[in-house]
């Protein structure tokens, strides 16, 4: 594979970053991860755009444009000849002796690399989550790779026989370890949490609910508790590496009939020819 590292795009095995690098040392850093079907880049402007926002979050000047970036990324999926995957971003403050403070003219590492991977099975299976207590700190809008609470979710998760893991907090689902949470009631309103420091900003989720609402599904905005889900007629979550995906077991349970619903399966289809 050819990747990508400060301004060079060497082969992998090239590609050579500091033991001092900030985000090795701290975590101190974000990433960005973006779907590519068919060769294309999914959703690209909502990334780019969360990824300016979190740069300008944690005060880390992007080294090149987002107008750039995406070139970087159209240039690795066409040297690597990607077809469907995904193209993995992080940006750091960068690398300099370890100290908590950083100084003025410390320059960030950008790395992008590509990610082959199977984004549409048909037909489509229904997943099963855990849930977990959510562990994680009070900026979670901020795409951190501070990822040690969402790891060990998953390996719980995974441990259960389960898919992903949802995280609970004070009675209410939160999200998905990597991916955002909805639930279907009785009388098909898609519910999803409102977008607030508790969660991060799904950029699948921001496309999903525009063509939900161009079709007129209903939608609500707003916290679900895991007792609503357990009765939910229909669940499901959104991710760049899952597009829209019907959960049909929440911690063993059954969620409605036990099979992926109609309102899931409609809105997976919306997503999918969109993207295609
Ligand atoms: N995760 N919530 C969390 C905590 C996430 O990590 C992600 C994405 C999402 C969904 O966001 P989006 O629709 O923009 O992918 C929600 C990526 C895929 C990851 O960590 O690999």
């Amino acid at each position: 594979r050819t990747v990508y590292l400060n301004g060079e795009f060497l082969p992998e095995n090239e590609a050579r970053l500091s033991i001092f690098d900030r985000g090795f040392l701290f975590g101190d850093g974000i990433y960005e991860v973006t779907a590519v079907l068919e060769g294309r880049l999914i959703d690209s402007a909502s990334h780019m755009a969360r990824l300016e926002r979190c740069a300008r979050e944690i005060d880390v000047p992007l080294p090149v444009s987002t107008d750039e970036i995406v070139a970087i990324e159209k240039r690795l999926i066409e040297e690597n000849g990607l077809v469907e995957g995904m193209v993995y971003l992080q940006l750091t403050r960068g690398a300099e002796d370890r100290n908590f403070l950083f100084s003025e003219d410390i320059k960030p590492t950008l790395v992008l690399f590509t990610q082959a991977k199977t984004l549409v099975t048909a037909p489509i299976k229904g997943l099963s989550v855990k849930t977990v207590p959510d562990q994680r700190w009070a900026r979670r809008d901020i795409k951190s790779v501070c990822l040690l609470p969402q790891v060990i979710a998953k390996r719980i998760a995974k441990a259960e026989g389960c898919d992903e893991a949802w995280m609970i907090e004070d009675g209410f689902v939160t999200e998905g370890a990597s991916s955002t949470a909805y639930i279907v009631t009785a009388d098909n309103r898609i519910v999803t949490r409102g977008n607030s420091h508790k969660t991060l900003p799904g950029c699948t989720r921001l496309a999903a609910l525009a063509l939900a609402a161009e079709q007129g599904m209903t939608l609500e905005e707003r916290p679900f508790t895991l007792e609503e889900a357990l009765n939910a007629r229909e669940a499901c979550l959104t991710s760049a590496s899952n597009f829209v995906a019907p959960i049909t077991r929440i911690d063993g349970n059954a969620v409605g009939s036990g099979e992926p619903g109609p309102v899931v399966k409609r809105l997976r289809e919306l997503y999918l020819e969109r993207a295609r």
